[in-house]
């Protein structure tokens, strides 16, 4: 692992996922940017003190030189490094696993993308969301016609915790994500809105054709956006509606997606994940339950226990690892992945993610809509 040292946020939630089934053992790490607190944060996880490095460089050539070198490392740092963390690694040999956004500029993420197809490493990237269950059964439903053609979707993503100007009292978290330097162009929207976006995506299958967006900084002297909302259109006429916002008061990771079709509809909301609405043409609406004998393969392969026991956040960031595990196996056995193997974010993904963070940053400064190129369809 590169980043997630002491008090970080997102690399405890790896270290979490990547051991849940067992498929993966943390064993090397340059946890910090800073070179003493990474290696003393290595060794209080219990690393060997050999492979407690001290930047990603040193990781790297120590890795390399070894028999039992790591297969896979995950960059778990602030935006404008995953670019060159992961550019080393690839060009190293390893495969990686990235945190989204995928780089802070879009010029990045068309080099990592030519990188990674050109040197046939593995790049998945942590599109939490897509690692949830009942979000494979939408998916999967969609796919088979359940609802017919989606005619529209609606997909947010509220925050509060930046509802004040936090970043200017010591909150390492909020400092880095308003410097556009070390985040992108793109505040709340690179930060969740680039999830509610692959969320929309990968349930719906859409391809995004064109945006309108409008961008707010409520918090003074903050210098990117802390609330967005986007008018999208999807290929063949689909409409939807983006919500991104860090200072929702009342709102803590309320992930919510509504999908409508010509014969139906499907909602899934984060804070009750285990579940997927669905609301057929002239029918009752109905509950759906995660582990329940009506849902797909899909769902039931990213499922650990029976309906009732509820299941969240850790488990479907550890369905991401355990598919990273089966796409990685399968390419190194020359085989097709099994499901559990497909269907997964990976650096295209990251790619898109990032074109459409700059699409929307682009388009509020104009005031214009903006079409998204061919790169990022
Ligand atoms: P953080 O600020 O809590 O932690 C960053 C860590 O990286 C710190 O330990 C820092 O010392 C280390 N670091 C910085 N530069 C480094 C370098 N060059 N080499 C080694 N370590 C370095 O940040 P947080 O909130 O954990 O975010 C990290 C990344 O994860 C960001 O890209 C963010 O967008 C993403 N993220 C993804 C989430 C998801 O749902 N998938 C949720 C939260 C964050």
């Amino acid at each position: 692992m590169v980043g997630g040292g002491e008090g970080a946020y997102i690399g405890n939630i790896h270290r979490i996922a990547a051991r849940l089934d067992g498929e993966w053992e943390l064993v090397a790490g340059a946890f910090d940017v800073d070179p003493e607190k990474g290696r003393s944060f290595a060794l209080s996880q219990g690393m060997h003190p050999d492979r407690a490095y001290g930047d990603y460089l040193a990781l790297i050539a120590g890795e390399v030189a070894r028999e039992d070198r790591v297969d896979a490392v995950a960059i778990c740092t602030p935006n404008f490094t995953h670019y060159p963390i992961a550019k080393a690694l690839i060009e190293a040999g390893f495969d990686v696993i990235c945190e989204k956004p995928l780089t802070a500029t879009l010029e990045d993420a068309v080099a990592l993308d030519s990188l990674t197809r050109e040197s046939g490493r593995f790049v998945g990237v942590t599109y939490t969301y897509s690692g949830y269950p009942m979000v494979h059964e939408a998916r999967v439903r969609i796919a088979a016609g359940e609802i017919g053609i989606v005619r529209s979707l609606q997909v947010e993503y509220p925050l509060e915790w930046m509802a004040t100007a936090i970043e200017s009292q010591g909150n390492a978290q909020a400092a880095w994500r308003t410097d556009p330097k070390r985040n992108g162009r793109g505040g709340s929207i690179g930060d969740i809105g680039t999830h509610a976006y692959h969320l929309a995506g990968f349930v719906t299958g859409l391809k995004l054709e064109s945006l309108t967006a409008d961008l707010a900084t409520f918090v003074e002297g903050r210098a990117l956006d802390d609330n967005a909302h986007v008018m999208m259109r999807y290929e063949g006429g689909a409409r939807g509606l983006l919500w991104s916002s860090q200072v929702a008061l009342g709102n803590s990771n309320g992930v919510r997606l509504r999908v409508f079709g010509e014969k139906g509809s499907f909602q899934w909301f984060q804070e009750q994940p285990n579940e997927l609405v669905y609301a057929p043409l002239g029918g009752r609406v109905q509950t759906i339950k995660r582990g329940s004998d009506e849902v797909s393969e899909d769902a039931r392969l990213r499922s650990r226990t029976p309906p009732g026991h509820p299941e969240g956040y850790l488990e479907a960031f550890a369905n991401l690892y355990a598919s990273f595990a089966e796409a990685i196996r399968a390419r190194n056995e020359e085989r097709a992945p099994g499901l559990l193997g497909q269907n997964l974010p990976l650096a295209y993904d990251g790619l898109k993610g990032v074109a459409f963070v700059e699409a929307v940053v682009d388009s509020a400064e104009s005031n214009e809509p903006v079409w998204l190129t061919p790169v990022a369809v």
